[in-house]
């Protein structure tokens, strides 16, 4: 039997996984062809205009409004919706804190459905007895860029009169039923932040079918502006959340290499869960059947120590990650369990006079927070023989661990 890395041992791999960022000349040209147009500020430039019809159509989307982040984009999509003090939207508790502050920091309180244990998305079934006469939308994540049920939400959100505002920051490309997502429900967040499938270093976009939310998403991100007026009529209170001409040129040359990357990541993910599926304790998330194509922004499983000689997960990251493998764990709690996210809603209700809503228990999350695992979808942009190493390190650790 092997030793193991973590003792000592020789590790399954020395090489290192892809890395994040990729580039090239290309945006090396980009960025240069920027700075000598001395246009480096959006509204006088052509490269973040351009970037946003070329993502919005990448979406399957009419329009595109690029902003500083993803934070900042679902922010605006709040503000441009007025939705506002003492609102509610409905969201899910496992996603970047991101989601759930944009709710908080525009006054608004976030109420939280559990996870499926399968897909880790939002669980619609929970969604309505969510529902008050408070509540303005719903915002599904579409984690690890797995489209969340989109027909269910959308179902309920037409019935009850809410808006959708998807929160796809890590799911550029992914596929629902046929559709990109992101202009499936009324608006569309993504993220271009430094670890996501395309990237500027930093940057967002606000997509949607709707001209109406577009403009008034524009006008948000531009300090209150309304397009085709005075440049200094600021009928709307806003602020600046404006993306700069330097990421609209990365960003563009990203663009063109996203269909290749989103196959060969498909087809890792899809033999790495093969894979996996032989380690008996290691158990990949299932993608709803409707889902078309994920974007495998995060490859997902379960870790149950009892088939690893009851080592709690903590140990088992640290036994891979000697043995070469870039394994983390997750989002650790719920959100409805943060404590900044849990006090903010407690001043806040009791400066607007609202009493606190109570926030049902999210079991399914609380136990992915204590044996879900990531692999980061740089990892899945290696070869076959990559995979192999993966699940080659799993069975390795389980020899010792498990005999
Ligand atoms: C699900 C989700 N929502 C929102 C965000 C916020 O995006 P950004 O980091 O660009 O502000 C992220 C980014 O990490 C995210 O993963």
């Amino acid at each position: 039997m092997s030793k193991l890395a973590i003792d000592g041992g020789a590790p399954q791999r020395s090489l290192p996984f892809p890395s994040w960022p990729q580039w090239d000349e290309h945006e090396e040209q980009a960025l240069l062809t920027t700075l000598h147009s001395g246009g480096w500020w959006a509204p006088g430039g052509s490269q973040v205009h351009s970037f946003e019809e070329e993502f919005a159509a990448y979406q399957d989307a009419r329009y595109g409004v690029a902003v500083t982040n993803g934070s900042a984009a679902l922010e605006v999509c709040l503000r441009a919706a007025g939705i506002d003090w003492g609102d509610e939207v409905i969201t899910t508790p496992y996603t970047f804190i991101a989601t759930a502050n944009s709710c908080l920091l525009v006054g608004t309180v976030p109420r939280f459905t559990d996870v499926l244990p399968e897909t880790w998305n939002m669980n619609p079934e929970q969604i309505e007895a969510l529902i008050t006469p408070r509540t303005k939308a719903i915002m599904p994540v579409h984690i690890a860029g797995e489209p969340a049920d989109l027909d269910a939400i959308c179902t309920i959100a037409r019935k009850h009169n809410l808006l959708v505002i998807e929160d796809a920051c890590q799911a550029h490309g992914a596929i629902w039923n046929g559709r990109k997502v992101g202009a499936i429900g009324d608006m569309g967040c993504f993220s271009f932040q430094a670890s996501k499938n395309i990237t500027g270093g930093e940057g967002g976009m606000i997509v949607s079918n709707d001209e109406a939310w577009a403009d008034r998403c524009w006008s948000v991100q531009n300090v209150g502006r309304q397009r085709g007026k005075a440049w200094y009529f600021h009928p709307v209170l806003a602020s600046n959340y404006r993306l700069a001409e330097w990421q609209g040129a990365i960003l563009r040359v990203q663009l063109t290499r996203i269909e290749e990357q989103t196959a060969r990541r498909s087809a890792n993910a899809a033999y790495l869960a093969e894979a996996l599926s032989q380690v008996a304790g290691l158990t990949p998330t299932r993608p709803d059947p409707r889902v078309t194509r994920g974007a495998n922004h995060l490859f997902r499983l379960w870790y149950n120590p009892d088939a690893f000689g009851g080592r709690p997960t903590p140990e088992f990251v640290k036994a891979m990650n000697a043995e070469g493998i870039p394994i983390t764990m997750g989002y650790p709690e719920p959100l409805s369990e943060s404590p900044v996210i849990v006090n903010r809603i407690a001043v806040m209700c009791r400066k607007l006079g609202l009493a606190v809503p109570a926030q049902p228990p999210c079991p399914v999350t609380t136990e992915i927070g204590k044996r879900g695992l990531w692999l980061h979808q740089a990892v899945l942009l290696g070869s076959t023989h990559d995979m192999d190493d993966i699940a080659a390190a799993a069975v390795k650790i389980q020899r010792v661990w498990a005999s």
